[in-house]
């Protein structure tokens, strides 16, 4: 890392780790460590551990940890370079001039490239060889005002167009490949990588051109053409129209599949319309949503995939803590399709009518099943009351046992009890499975005893950074830990960062002692050692006086 170490340090001794991650769950003090649900894994009871005074946390669920630079890399999605920028910014702390890294400046020299050829597209469009693309926006009803504020643009039938015109402002081939506009063909030589397309820009959140999509104006294949990913257009990452949507006034955002129908909801004035490029949506997505609005109403088109997709997404909404609710567009393809025939005003009563997530599910069930025989009612009932039981509003459960008693036609007493206990049950589960984690983390069952002497030993050397040893690199069997070692001046600064945070939660008390780092040493380099555990290892130093300490003694 091409920052200095100290501004680092600086950074992570003045940022308030607690008020930092109250932006994102709410931690509550338990002794000497705070405790929060984990924003980076779906959870029931916390497992996120925050220690104030060392600026560190660590989730025993899902392993994450670090600093406050690691911890907005993973809430804000953003690159270390970009993570430390924000931190500096926020504490007013000036970024040292030579903060830049070779990453960094490609990102932005792509950004750049992408941000000329996007204003390229956008010149074609508008002359003279644009006209069959401005026409086919025409017939689509796209706009000119919609055109410009999405930046669309033409990509002409020329298989040097972009190559000739960018290069003239200085791009070089190899940048071209870089950007994923251009791409080698037949001959071996190189062409445009979109030919006789209309051109969408993807914009990052913050508003900056990642990448492209191209629609072929007739019926050439594929219909949509994406730039390859790179260090700036990573697919599972972005939600296209995002950096519009995240302004909007409207408290949830669409979510829809298309980037055409996304930027016709904008037109039709539903601001707050994101789409995915073309997958499915990811955890990364739903937290980006999750992090903006707290509902999401889903508007995939109307087909099996689409249905499909739907029941994921709610799934993972959900899970990333955003409410969500279900659009049926009543019989139309996508939501382009239905603005077409019912306009805005037929769209905003779609959205009132939408279901919420409970309602959407139950119907999917009710469909799933014969409510006219027994045991179509059972087995509707039987899934229905899973499905309450994982509500966490009593209220809430109530409220729907009721309605699916009366759908029944049976008493909603019993409906509301075999809930409740459904419920209950769920609940002492999460509670036995977050114990079982906090003693021993599944990811750490296979650990060797030389590997938890190895454990204790770096512990003992970052907590006490005085004590001298005689380890190298060398000594230490596994990756994470050679790298944690010699980067143990400053273990935030790199990719041994959550393993240093694991560590200090785990050993939160340890015997600051020369004697007790020589043991682990010992146990590190001689095979001969009898097996101890981590656990035993432990036990042995629990209860020992540092003020007794006298090398060797107490062996
Ligand atoms: P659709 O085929 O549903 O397109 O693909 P659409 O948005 O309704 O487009 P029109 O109305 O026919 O023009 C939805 C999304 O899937 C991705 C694109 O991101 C598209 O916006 N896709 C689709 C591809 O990446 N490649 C394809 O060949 C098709
Ligand atoms: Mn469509």
């Amino acid at each position: 890392m091409a920052f200095p170490n100290a501004f680092l340090d600086e950074i992570t001794a003045r940022t308030d780790m607690i008020a930092l991650v109250s932006l994102y769950t709410q931690p509550a003090r338990k002794g000497t460590r705070w405790f929060a649900r984990c924003p980076f894994h779906s959870e029931k009871t916390p497992s996120f551990s925050i220690t104030p005074e060392s600026g560190l946390f660590y989730c025993f669920g899902c392993q994450a940890g670090g600093g406050p630079i690691q911890f907005v890399m993973r809430a804000e999605n953003l690159e270390f370079t970009d993570a430390v920028k924000l931190l500096a910014e926020r504490l007013g702390l000036e970024v040292p001039e030579d903060g830049e890294t070779g990453l960094r400046v490609r990102r932005e020299r792509l950004i750049d490239i992408n941000r000329m050829a996007a204003r390229w597209f956008y010149e074609t469009l508008g002359g003279a060889e644009g006209k069959p693309c401005a026409d086919y926006m025409q017939s689509r009803g796209i706009r000119p005002d919609t055109a410009r504020r999405f930046g669309l643009g033409y990509a002409p039938p020329r298989w040097e167009g972009i190559i000739a015109a960018l290069s003239k402002q200085g791009v070089s081939t190899d940048e071209l490949f870089a950007a994923g506009l251009v791409s080698r063909n037949r001959r071996g030589g190189v062409s445009d990588a979109f030919y006789d397309r209309l051109m969408f820009p993807i914009f990052d959140l913050r508003g900056l051109v990642a990448g492209f999509s191209g629609r072929a104006l007739g019926d050439a294949t594929p219909k949509y053409k994406n730039s390859a990913e790179s260090p700036v257009y990573k697919k599972r990452d972005i939600l296209y129209g995002a950096h519009i949507a995240r302004k909007t006034a409207r408290p949830y955002w669409i979510l829809v599949e298309g980037n055409i129908d996304a930027f016709m909801l904008h037109q039709a004035g539903f601001d707050n319309a994101v789409a995915t490029c073309g997958t499915a949506l990811t955890d990364t997505q739903a937290r980006l949503i999750a992090r903006h609005t707290g509902e999401l109403v889903l508007a995939y088109d109307s087909d099996e995939a689409g249905l499909k997709a739907t029941q994921k997404a709610v799934v993972l909404c959900e899970a990333a803590g955003t409410r969500a609710r279900v659009l049926n567009l009543r019989g139309a393809k996508d939501p382009d399709d239905f603005i077409q025939a019912h306009g805005a005003a037929g769209f905003e009563k779609l959205l009132a009518e939408s279901q919420n997530h409970i309602e959407y599910r139950l119907s999917l069930l009710e469909s799933q099943n014969q409510l006219g025989g027994d045991a179509g009612k059972l087995d509707y009932l039987r899934g229905a009351t899973a499905l309450l039981a994982a509500l966490p509003n009593r209220g809430e459960r109530e409220l729907y046992a009721m309605r699916v008693a009366a759908k029944l036609g049976i008493d909603s007493k019993a409906v509301s009890r075999d809930v409740e206990t459904a419920s209950r049950k769920r609940v002492r589960a999460a509670d036995k499975a977050y114990e079982t984690k906090l003693v021993r983390p599944s990811a750490r069952d296979t650990v060797t005893a030389a590997q938890s002497a190895a454990e204790m030993a770096l512990a003992l050397l970052l907590r006490f950074p005085e004590l001298e040893t005689s380890l190298t690199a060398d000594d230490f069997e596994t990756e994470a830990h050679k790298r944690l070692f010699e980067n143990r001046s400053a273990p935030l600064s790199g990719d041994a960062a959550p393993l240093y945070a694991e560590l200090m939660a785990r050993y939160e008390t340890l015997p600051n002692t020369a004697v007790a780092l020589r043991d682990c040493e010992r146990r590190m380099k001689s095979q001969s050692v009898p097996e101890d555990g981590e656990d035993s290892l432990m036990a042995k130093y629990r209860g020992y006086k540092e003020t007794k300490t006298k090398e060797g003694g107490w062996l």
